[in-house]
């Protein structure tokens, strides 16, 4: 049985993932700072598998701790890096905490890879990579363009390191690039429970829906778009966690240093269709309005999955509307408990 660890195992991706990767049969280890993120979610996982998690407190940015962490394992086959910190505007007030939090973490974790003998590292990028792009969909040799924020910035380099990490050691891995990844696990045990504000789309649906706020602001309906908001390509989290079950299997079977892969499903949708879908499949009507453009926003991105689905045999199963049913279903739970 593979051994892998998950790092940000705690966080809304990592959870998910933890769940496909012990319904598929993996041994798995769970490492957190909990800077974003809370244990209890390890409950939830359990609900749903049967399985106890446990996280191991670790901070990557701190070499002594990622040190004997490894020191204190038997070996780790694989390693699946989710840990880093995602806001995209608290990175132009902070870069220097997101340099320091997302590139020297994944330095540390990579050195200890390195030294310690684990053979896989599936990298948790993002389609940011990409900036605006100047062709649709975006296939993964599109190229990189200036990133829009230091967080950006952190995905970029974090490939960039991984990359010449694979080439010159005996490290191999997969880059994988999400679009929007949104909505929950079907049983509602798991979800995004961020510790700081929601600042994407579907869960700022879900809490206008559930009255924490008033209403939703759509930002810009004056860009060149079918109906004038911007265009995203929203993946369903189940759906992206089995692609990392998939990448682990990838590595196992083919030679090579680093692929990379885009994690979406294809399909553009825009912010007044994402808003209309919630409304449709949950019976509710939502209180929005337009708003100004929001700073850095692309006006359309959506990808080309071909690479995966040939690939990896990767399918996305879920759609806009499986995405605004879970999150709701999450959202509503969450706020019972
Ligand atoms: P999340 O914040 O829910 O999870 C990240 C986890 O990493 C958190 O639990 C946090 O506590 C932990 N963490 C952060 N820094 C750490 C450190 N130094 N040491 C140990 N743990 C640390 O975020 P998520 O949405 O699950 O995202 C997971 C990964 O996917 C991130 O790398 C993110 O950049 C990337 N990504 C996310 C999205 C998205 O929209 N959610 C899109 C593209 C890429
Ligand atoms: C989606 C659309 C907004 C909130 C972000 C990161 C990206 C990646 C995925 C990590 C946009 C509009 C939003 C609101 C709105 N993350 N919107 N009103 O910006 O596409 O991508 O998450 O790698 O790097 O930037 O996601 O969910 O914030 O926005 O109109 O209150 O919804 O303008 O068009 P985004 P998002």
């Amino acid at each position: 049985m593979s051994r892998i660890l998950v790092t940000g195992g705690c966080g809304y991706i990592g959870s998910h993932t933890i769940v496909d990767l012990l319904d598929n049969g993996y041994e798995v280890l769970c490492l957190d700072s909990l800077i974003n993120a809370s244990p209890e979610c390890l409950e939830g996982i359990r609900e749903i598998t049967g399985k106890t998690i446990r996280n191991h407190l670790v901070d990557l940015t701190k070499t002594h701790e990622v040190d004997s962490f490894f020191q204190n394992q038997d070996p780790i086959d694989g390693v699946i890096h989710f840990a880093a910190l995602k806001a995209v505007g608290e990175s132009v007030e902070k870069p220097m905490l997101y340099f320091k939090n997302n590139v020297n973490g994944m330095i540390n974790l990579l050195e200890a890879c390195v030294k310690f003998g684990v053979k896989h590292f599936v990298f948790s990028s993002s389609c940011t990579v990409y900036g605006d792009p100047d062709q649709l969909p975006v296939t993964e040799t599109s190229p990189f363009k200036p990133a829009e924020s230091p967080y950006g910035r952190t995905k970029q380099i974090g490939e960039m390191l991984l990359e010449d990490i694979c080439r010159l050691t005996p490290l191999r891995g997969v880059s994988l690039r999400y679009f929007n990844p949104a909505g929950a696990h079907p049983s509602s045990e798991i979800g995004e429970s961020p510790v700081n504000p929601a600042l994407n789309l579907v869960p700022i649906i879900t809490e206008t829906a559930i009255g924490l706020r008033d209403q939703i602001k759509v930002f810009g309906n004056d860009y060149d778009t079918r109906d004038g908001t911007c265009i995203r390509d929203y993946i369903h989290v189940s759906d992206l966690a089995h692609a990392h079950t998939l990448a682990l299997k990838y590595l196992d079977e083919n030679e090579m240093d680093l692929e990379v892969f885009n994690l979406g499903t294809g399909n553009g949708v825009s912010v007044l269709e994402a808003i209309h879908a919630f409304e449709a499949v949950n019976g509710l009507k939502l209180k929005y309005s337009m708003s100004e453009r929001r700073p850095g926003d692309v006006p359309a991105i959506y990808s080309d999955n071909k690479k995966a689905r040939e690939d990896l045999g990767w399918r996305p199963e879920k759609d806009i509307n499986d995405i605004m049913k879970t999150a709701w279903e999450w959202e509503k739970s969450r706020r019972d408990n």
